[in-house]
């Protein structure tokens, strides 16, 4: 298979790339039938723009510096809050209906750290869901996209120069291997948190592309910096399901087991403190035996099916009625704040690599992203990287090849029994409270685990990836937004970035 541009994964950031790259022709190829896999149909939130009428980008982008504890790239939020209301003029018109009143006029949600109601959804609480959909119907229709279902990328191919040419791929249906050469590839492979024991994420997302990008020579930032989410659905599901901010947005508080609030203990902002903060509190609560709940009864009450219908479903299923009881919940993985270093174009610093959405560290979420901003971040990136793909000239890379051992590994997903060890391990030394001891057990047992007689490839990239925030995380000796070190518990006068790269790694294999 040969193609000029090739885009993994399929959620908003590959699809949205992909369909801007028109009239460019483009493959996009995905582990998952479209649409199945992928944390965006998950997303509940939505998406946050400057589109109200007293809010500006200014504002925007003064919250998003501002929750970013100092690791913001100035340029890269200004980017990011002036594309917010580009991209919702861009979502309606391929077709998304995001949710009016009774005038017509957009709602607009509030979400924490937000000075503004500032995030636009659909059908309350499925804003991913809609944004998917839509994005899929634009792509299958498109012809100049065509799209692979059911191939598992493995690695990428390096070409002697070390530039990178494509894509090891594994054909599920066909059940072989194959090589997809292109000439520029983007990776769009999404997030992590399926490396944790609680995550609100589908657990197959266990960060492989930044292992592919790490091993081919990518730089990679901040790998330390994972948010956990404050208010997972605690009903005994792995994935956890999520109970979204919007509801703090809409009133709703943190209680404990007496019904008491906690939040203001924490934070003069309460129940809409940055996200760390109230992920922290959640855990403290839970951890000193008083419990976490959220309590929407009396600010949500009976609109609570049509507000929050994904919420209430995974309620019903776990035999709560939120409108008349409390919801038990804790802190989960949710996203990866790091990634592989990008310019403000989404390049990286290997030729022939890009990099989109939650796998790309583009600047714009420093220590700890703004509720909303990652679908926005997806977008208005995805269509930088396409303005500059779209008629550039495109060389085909010669003699690439996949790189040491992959082709001696099996194909077949991570071993259960090794992934959950290494899942809880994560959880354990490397959450939302790490120290040098816990983070050096955590790498004697992934190095340990490089040597497992189930090795897989994906496995491989899994323990690649677990290293890499390891590695961050253990370098990083001081607290700041979503990474809090009991040892190092003050932040530095002076932010830093977390640098790493393969050899930094790859000699400990
Ligand atoms: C949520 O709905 O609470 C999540 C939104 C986000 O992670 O941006």
């Amino acid at each position: 298979m040969h193609s000029d541009i090739l885009i993994i994964g399929a959620g908003v950031a590959g699809l949205y790339t992909a369909l801007k790259l028109a009239p460019r022709p483009v493959t996009i190829v995905t582990a998952r039938p479209l649409g199945k896999g992928g944390a965006t149909p998950w997303a509940q939130g939505g998406l946050a723009a400057a589109v109200g009428e007293n809010d500006t980008p200014n504002l925007h982008f003064s919250d998003t510096m501002q929750a970013g504890a100092g690791l913001v790239d100035p340029e890269a939020a200004h980017i990011l809050a002036l594309g917010g209301p580009e991209a919702v003029e861009d979502l309606l018109r391929l077709g998304v209906e995001f949710d009016r009143d009774e005038n017509g006029k957009m709602k607009l949600g509030r979400e924490a750290a937000h000075c503004r109601d500032r995030i636009v959804h659909a059908t309350g609480d499925q804003a991913g869901a809609a944004i998917m959909t839509a994005l899929i119907k634009a792509a299958r229709t498109a012809e100049h996209i065509t799209i692979i279902e059911r191939i598992v990328v493995e690695d990428l191919l390096i070409d002697d120069d070390g530039v990178v040419g494509g894509a090891l791929v594994y054909d599920v249906a066909a059940g072989e291997r194959e090589a997809y050469e292109a000439g520029e590839t983007v990776m769009a492979t999404g997030g992590l948190g399926g490396l944790y024991a609680v995550t609100t994420n589908p657990t197959p997302a266990q960060g492989h592309g930044l292992a592919f990008a790490a091993r081919a020579g990518a730089m990679i930032r901040d790998p330390e910096f994972v948010q956990f989410h404050p208010t997972a659905l605690d009903i005994g599901l792995d994935p956890a399901p999520l109970a979204t901010e919007a509801l703090r947005g809409d009133g709703a508080v943190l209680v404990n087991r007496d019904g008491k609030p906690f939040m203001s203990t924490y934070h003069r902002d309460a129940d809409l403190a940055p996200r760390d903060i109230v992920a922290r509190a959640v855990e403290a609560e839970i951890k000193a035996g008083r419990g976490a709940f959220l309590d929407a009864r009396d600010a949500i009450g009976v609109k609570f099916p049509d507000a929050f219908p994904t919420v209430f479903a995974s309620c019903q299923a776990a035999k709560i009625d939120p409108r008349t009881e409390l919801m038990p919940v804790a802190p989960a993985a949710h996203y990866h704040m790091g990634g592989v270093e990008t310019d403000l174009d989404g390049k990286t610093s290997v030729d022939g690599l890009w990099a989109v959405g939650e796998v790309a560290s583009t600047g714009v979420h420093g220590a700890n992203r703004l509720a909303s901003n990652s679908l926005l971040e997806a977008i208005v990136f995805g269509a930088r990287i396409a303005d500059q793909l779209r008629d550039s000239e495109i060389d085909m890379p010669e003699d690439a090849g996949a790189p040491g051992d992959r082709m001696e590994l099996s194909p077949r997903p991570a071993p259960a029994k090794e992934m959950m060890q290494l899942r809880k391990a994560m959880t354990e030394h490397c959450a939302l409270i790490r120290n040098h001891e816990g983070l050096a057990d955590l790498l004697d047992l992934i190095h340990e685990m490089h040597e497992s007689p189930a090795m897989t490839s994906g496995f491989k990239s899994a323990l690649v990836t677990a290293e890499l925030i390891a590695q961050g995380a253990l370098a990083r000796e001081e607290s700041r937004g979503g990474h809090f070190r009991s040892d190092f518990p003050n932040k530095d006068d002076e932010p830093f970035h977390t640098e790493i790269a393969a050899t930094q790694i790859y000699d400990d294999e």
